[in-house]
């Protein structure tokens, strides 16, 4: 077997970014209630209304930038970015049977060409090891860590790490 067909999980090319349309929203709302994947981001889980709410604020605001992640054609999470405390944040979230398969890497990786305003940080519980690693092979480094959560950043003349 070669090395390349020995991988165990094929880097895929099939992700795609798109604006976040309201038909989006209800995968988005499943996605964020999974107990596992909210541990994970130490980001506790929205109810419908109060899920329904923030996306409708967050879409009306020109601030922010809203991708959906397609993989394959389908709706697999979202990607944003937006100002807080006079930095440029970033944030991701898959749908749990879409992890392990380099989806929030590519997705990360096709988000930075659209991005106009560096550096960009990202807050990332300590324990959140994947996204950490994530952000890592686009090139982020960390930068501080404020309580449980490391700050990774990442500044234009540094993109050429991406995969
Ligand atoms: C974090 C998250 C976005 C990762 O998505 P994904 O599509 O599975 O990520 P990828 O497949 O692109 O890459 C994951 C990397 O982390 C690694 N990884 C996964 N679990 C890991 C663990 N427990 N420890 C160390 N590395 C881990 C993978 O091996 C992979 O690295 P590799 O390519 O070098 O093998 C996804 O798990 C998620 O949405 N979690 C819930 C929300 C969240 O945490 N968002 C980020 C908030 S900062």
């Amino acid at each position: 077997m070669t090395r390349r067909a020995s991988r165990k999980k094929p880097m895929t090319t099939h992700v795609h970014l798109r604006d976040v349309i309201e038909d989006d929203l209800p995968i988005f709302f499943e996605h964020q209630l999974d107990p596992i994947a909210t541990q994970m981001a130490a980001f506790p889980a929205r109810d419908r209304q109060a899920f329904m709410a923030h996306w409708a604020k967050i879409m009306g605001d020109d601030t922010i930038t809203l991708k959906t992640i397609l993989f394959d054609g389908q709706v697999v999470g979202n990607i944003v970015s937006w100002e807080e405390s006079g930095e440029r944040d970033i944030g991701y979230w898959i749908g749990r049977v879409y992890w392990g398969r380099g989806i929030a890497t590519q997705a990360l990786s096709r988000f930075l060409d659209h991005v106009t305003v560096w550096p960009l940080s990202a807050h990332v519980a300590k324990h959140n090891l994947a996204s950490r690693r994530v952000l890592e092979k686009c090139g982020f480094k960390i930068s501080h860590e404020e309580g449980e959560e490391f700050i990774l950043k990442l500044s234009a003349n540094e993109t050429d790490s991406a995969p």
